[in-house]
């Protein structure tokens, strides 16, 4: 076996080629000036299961057609099968037609990948209106959960925790984290407007009883501009609560949404799915486990 660290995936292939005591190899990749890549196999592939580290962020469409053209590559040489291990794996939250003629990225990226993979691997996948991996992609899919991790850091670091889950989406991560550590929990209700604009509202059957002694923890999947945690937050201030923490899986910060945590007071943790100031997390023994020699 050999595992191939991507651009965007080497800061957790390495680890995971370590932990798994396999060989490990850096993919090549050039950027031409017109935005054009080009990638290159350094090692040995020829009758050996290449397994491809790629996590998908910044320069998302890049970061696709790498896997792609490594994945092709991989096949030309005789890789006996191929796989793709997506710490982070986006295009999942448009998972309907939203609006008229809109496209369904889950379904096109899906079939993408099944084209050119014989499976893959996705740490916590944000799966909405589509319940399972193996409804999207023909290939073997399967889910990884950080969850048990995000449950070992807050017991570890974390008095009194009161765990928060900021819309309904979010009670696989919030709940399953809570019922692991045993504490209590409260799911809550989310509007979304815009990319930009959401507005969380209480629950009414949710017992806030007993807030103000407690460290607010919210947990969710991906935290990316930050507003949705910012929006919650400010519902509890109005309730007592006064400390803040945050546990995102996907770290994906953009338009300075850690700055903007910061400022309220909210501090965020995340796991190196994406590697940020926040990756206190690690999940590479988490995909060591699964990827075999
Ligand atoms: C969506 O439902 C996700 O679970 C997150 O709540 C969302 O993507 C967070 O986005 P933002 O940080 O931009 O509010």
């Amino acid at each position: 076996m050999l595992i191939i660290g991507c651009s965007k995936g080497r800061h957790i292939a390495q680890k995971v080629a370590k932990k798994a005591k396999t060989s490990y190899s850096e993919l090549g990749v050039n950027k031409f000036p017109d935005g054009e890549i080009k990638v290159r196999i350094i090692a040995n592939v020829s009758n050996k299961t290449v397994v491809l580290i790629q996590s998908f962020y910044e320069n998302v469409n890049d970061c696709i057609i790498e896997v792609i053209f490594a994945a092709k590559t991989a096949r030309d040489l005789n890789a006996k099968k191929i796989f793709l291990v997506a710490p982070y794996f986006p295009y999942l939250r448009q998972d309907k037609r939203f609006n008229s003629g809109e496209c369904i990225s889950i379904e096109a990226i899906a079939d993408i990948i099944s084209k050119y993979f014989d499976g893959i691997y996705i740490i916590d996948p944000h799966l909405h209106r589509q319940k399972s991996l193996s409804n999207l992609f023909s290939i073997k899919a399967e889910k990884l959960t950080a969850n048990p991790l995000i449950a070992e850091y807050i017991q570890k670091n974390i008095k009194n925790p009161l765990i928060v889950g900021p819309d309904w989406e979010s009670y696989k991560w919030a709940r399953h984290v809570a019922e692991e550590i045993k504490c209590s929990y409260a799911i809550l209700e989310k509007k979304r407007y815009s990319g930009r604009k959401v507005k969380v509202t209480l629950n009414k059957k949710i017992d806030m009883k007993g807030i103000k002694g407690k460290n607010i923890v919210f947990v969710d999947d991906i935290i990316s501009t930050g507003n949705t945690i910012l929006e919650t937050a400010k519902k509890l201030r109005k309730l007592g609560a006064k400390k803040f923490i945050c546990i995102g899986i996907h770290g994906i910060l953009v338009e300075n949404a850690l700055q903007k945590l910061k400022k309220a007071n909210i501090n965020l943790i995340t796991t190196n799915t994406i590697q940020n100031k926040t990756s206190k997390i690690d999940v590479s023994g988490l995909v060591a486990k699964y990827v075999k020699p």
